[in-house]
C-alpha cells in the first residue's frame, strides 16, 4: 500500500521538527483552478459509542439508574435507608423483585410493601448523582399496579445534601391494573449530585416499574429525549455522518452479549436491557453499574443523524464476539440470522411503511425513510474468520441492496500482519470502504501525515473510523492536551490532501463522564451539568466546518507540505460558499512566516484567519476553563493574489478567503 522509501524520507525530514526550527519566509502556492478531487460531504463525522457513560448517564437524559430493576443486581442504584430486611416486625417496608409471568423483554418489577407510618423510602442515586437546576422542570413517570392495603399516594422528591428537598410532586395511584403515571414539577435549587426519593402515604403493597425522571428541556424538547447541551456540541461540529453504536460494543464480549438493534426499537419499556461491555472491562476502572437501557436505541440514532444533518452509519455484528475478549464465532451455517439483521435494518431505515420493519419505523413516529446509504459489517475484527463472514454479508447485501455502501474493517491496528492481510483480502473482494483504527502517540500522528499518499487510487476507499493521539504518561482529561490535538491536526491535513481516497474520518471515542469513564482521551467531557469540547474537539470542528467541496493543491517548491520544517498544509475550495480555505499547522515552537500565492481565481481583498494555538503543549481545556484552547479570529489583507501571514508557534490555522 505504501511506498516505504517515500514514507521514510518524509519521516527523516520530519524528525528534524517539533523543535525550535526558525526559518525564512515560506513561499506557498495554491492552485484554485484545478479541483483534484471532490471532498465527500462525509469527510468529517462522528463516532458514537456507549462507553464512559456516553449514552446511559450521558446523551440519553434519563436520570434514574436501573429504572426497571433489570441490572444483574436488581436493586443496584436503589437504597432503602429505613428498611431492615432481617427484621420481621420492626421494618418500615421493603422492595422485593418479582418476575413478570408473561414478559420476555422487561423481566422484573418491584413489589413495595409499606408498613404503617414507619417512613419507608426508596431512593435512587442516579448516574453519579442527578444534575438538577433551579427553575427547570422535571418529568417523573412510572408504571404502577396497586395491591393489597391502602397506599393512597406516592411522593417523589429530589433531595440534596442532608435530604434537603429540591422539588417534589405527589401522585395518586388509581388502579390495580398496570398503568403509567406522570407529572412535571419544578426544581427550587441547583444541585449536581441530587437523588430521587420516593415515599408513600398509607400502607399496603404497590408494584412499580420503569421509574423514570427526565429534564423537560431536552434536545428539540422531545419528551424523554437527549441532553440538549451534549447534542448541541455535536451539532456544532456539522458532522458528515454519525457512526453508531460503536466500537467494541457492537461485538459484545460474547456473542450473546452483542448489540442487537432489534432489541433497541419499539416502546422503551420493551427494550431488553443489556450489560454494557465496558462495565468490568478494565479492572482499574471498574464500573459494575454500567448497563444499556437502550432508551437511546437505533430509532433515536437515526433521528439524531437526521437532526445533525449527518448520514447514519450503523455498524452490526458480523458473528464474531470481540477478539480482545472471547472471540467467540458464529458458525458459517448459523450466520444467516446475522445477515438477515442487516437486511432488516435497511428495511427499517428505508423500507415503505407497508413492509414489516418499515411499519415499526412508522409506528415509532417516522413514516418517512431515513435514507440509509451505509452499513458496517463488524467493528474491528481481524483474520480469515472475519473475511469469510464478511464475504457472506457482502454478497447478500449487494444482491438485495446494490446501492448501499458497505463498510468493512481492517482490525484494530494501522499496520502489521492482520492489517495487511485484511486489506489484501478486502481488495480481492472489491470492498467499498475499509475502516481503519489507530490510537497512537502524538509523534506517530505527526510522522504519518503522508500515510495515504501512496494508497491505490483505484482500490477501496478509506474510512479512518477511529483515531486519537494518546500522549504517554498522563491519564484522563489531561490526555486531551494540546500536543495531541496539534498532532492530530497535522495528520488531518494528510487526510484532507488524500480526500480522493479517504472518504470518512472520525475521532474516537466521543464522550466521557468525568466520574465514570473507562477510556481516555475523548473528544467531549461532561458531568451532570456541563460539558466542554477538548482542544481535539476544536481541531475537529475547524476541519469539519471548513471542509470545502473540492480539494486543491498547496505546495512549496512543487511539494506537498507534510511536516518539512514542522509545517503541514492542505487546501480546499468551497464552491457553495465561494471561498478558499487553506489549513496550515505549525508544530514548531517558533513562529513561521508564510507568503501564499493563490492562482486561478480572483480573490476578495479581506480574508479571515481562524487560529487555535497555545505555547504550552500540555495545556488542556477543563470544566473551569472550557475554552482555554478555542478558536480566535483575525482579519487579514489580501494583496491581489498574495497573502502574507505569521503562524503562531504550535498553531492550527484556517485561512478563509472569499472568491470574487
Ligand atoms: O474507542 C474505544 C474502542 O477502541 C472501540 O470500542 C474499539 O473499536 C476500539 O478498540
Amino acid at each position: 500500500m505504501k511506498n516505504p522509501l517515500i514514507f521514510n524520507l518524509a519521516f527523516c525530514v520530519f524528525a528534524l521538527g517539533f523543535t525550535n526550527t526558525y526559518s525564512q519566509i515560506k513561499k506557498l502556492d495554491v492552485d484554485i483552478s484545478n479541483s483534484i478531487a471532490e471532498i465527500q460531504p462525509t469527510m468529517y463525522g462522528i463516532f458514537f459509542e456507549d462507553i464512559n457513560f456516553a449514552a446511559d448517564g450521558g446523551l440519553y437524559a434519563e436520570m434514574v439508574k436501573n429504572r426497571s430493576f433489570e441490572f444483574y443486581e436488581p436493586k443496584m442504584g436503589w437504597a432503602e435507608p429505613n428498611s431492615d430486611r432481617h427484621s420481621l416486625n420492626n421494618n418500615s417496608g421493603i422492595a422485593r423483585i418479582f418476575k413478570y409471568s408473561d414478559s420476555t423483554s422487561n423481566h422484573n418489577f418491584a413489589r413495595i410493601t409499606v408498613n404503617d407510618e414507619q417512613g419507608y423510602e426508596l431512593i435512587n442515586e442516579g448516574y453519579r448523582g442527578m444534575g438538577v437546576k433551579e427553575g427547570e422542570n422535571y418529568r417523573i413517570s412510572f408504571m404502577a399496579a396497586q395491591g393489597d392495603g391502602n397506599i393512597t399516594a406516592l411522593k417523589f422528591q429530589l433531595i440534596g445534601e442532608n435530604a434537603e428537598v429540591l422539588g417534589e410532586t405527589r401522585i395518586t395511584p388509581t388502579t390495580a391494573d398496570w398503568k403509567t403515571y406522570d407529572s412535571v414539577f419544578r426544581a427550587t435549587k441547583t444541585e449536581e449530585k441530587a437523588k430521587l426519593k420516593i415515599s408513600f402515604e398509607g400502607s399496603g403493597k404497590i408494584d412499580l416499574d420503569m421509574i423514570s425522571l427526565f429534564p423537560e428541556d431536552t434536545w428539540k424538547n422531545r419528551k424523554n429525549g437527549l441532553r440538549k447541551d451534549l447534542v448541541q456540541l455535536l451539532y456544532d461540529l456539522d458532522p458528515g455522518f454519525l457512526r453508531f453504536p460503536g466500537g467494541c460494543i457492537v461485538e459484545g464480549r460474547t456473542i450473546a452479549k452483542r448489540y442487537q438493534w432489534k432489541q433497541t426499537v419499539g416502546p422503551v419499556q420493551e427494550r431488553e436491557m443489556q450489560v454494557n461491555r465496558w462495565n468490568t472491562e478494565f479492572r482499574h476502572k471498574f464500573t459494575p453499574d454500567y448497563f444499556q437501557s437502550f432508551g437511546l436505541g437505533f430509532f433515536e440514532y437515526f433521528q439524531l443523524s437526521e437532526d445533525l444533518g449527518a448520514e447514519p452509519l450503523p455498524i452490526l455484528s458480523c458473528g464474531i464476539a470481540c477478539q480482545y475478549n472471547t472471540g467467540e464465532l458464529v458458525s458459517m451455517e448459523d450466520l444467516d440470522p446475522y445477515v438477515q439483521d442487516a437486511l432488516d435494518l435497511i428495511e427499517f431505515a428505508n423500507g415503505s411503511v407497508d413492509t414489516p420493519w418499515g411499519k415499526v419505523r412508522r409506528d415509532m413516529g417516522h413514516p418517512e425513510p431515513f435514507n440509509l446509504k451505509y452499513i458496517g459489517v463488524g467493528n474491528e475484527q481481524w483474520g480469515p474468520e472475519y473475511i469469510e463472514r464478511y464475504k457472506v454479508f457482502q454478497d447478500r447485501l449487494r444482491e438485495e441492496y446494490p446501492n448501499i455502501i458497505i463498510v468493512s474493517g481492517s482490525g484494530p491496528s494501522p499496520d502489521g500482519d492482520y492489517f495487511e492481510y485484511g486489506w489484501e483480502e478486502l481488495v480481492k473482494l472489491d470492498a467499498d470502504l475499509i475502516d481503519e483504527h489507530y490510537y497512537r502517540s502524538p509523534e506517530w500522528f505527526r510522522e504519518n501525515a503522508t500515510r495515504y499518499d501512496n494508497y491505490d487510487r483505484n482500490g477501496p476507499k478509506v474510512f479512518a473510523g477511529e483515531y486519537a493521539a494518546h500522549p504517554k504518561g498522563v491519564d484522563g482529561p489531561k490526555e486531551n492536551n494540546w500536543e495531541a490535538a496539534l498532532s492530530e491536526a497535522a495528520f488531518m491535513t494528510g487526510l484532507e490532501r488524500n480526500a480522493d481516497v479517504v472518504h470518512l474520518t472520525s475521532y474516537a471515542p466521543l464522550m466521557a463522564h468525568k466520574d465514570a469513564w473507562q477510556w481516555a482521551p475523548d473528544l467531549i467531557w461532561f458531568d451532570n451539568f456541563n460539558a466542554y469540547g477538548t482542544p481535539n474537539y476544536y481541531v475537529q470542528k475547524l476541519f469539519s466546518t471548513n471542509s470545502g467541496t473540492d480539494l486543491i493543491s498547496i505546495t512549496q517548491d512543487g511539494s506537498a507540505l507534510t511536516g518539512q520544517e514542522d509545517l503541514f498544509a492542505s487546501a480546499v475550495k468551497d464552491s457553495d460558499k465561494k471561498e478558499v480555505i487553506v489549513k496550515l499547522v505549525n508544530t514548531s515552537k517558533m513562529p513561521k512566516e508564510v507568503k501564499i500565492q493563490l492562482n486561478g481565481q480572483k480573490l476578495n481583498s479581506n480574508a479571515t484567519l481562524v487560529t487555535l494555538k497555545n505555547s504550552d503543549l500540555t495545556a488542556e481545556n477543563s470544566f473551569e476553563s472550557p475554552k482555554n484552547i478555542s478558536p480566535s479570529e483575525e482579519k487579514v489583507k489580501v494583496n491581489g493574489r498574495n497573502v502574507s501571514i505569521k503562524l503562531a508557534p504550535y498553531s492550527v490555522n484556517a485561512l478563509k478567503i472569499k472568491l470574487r
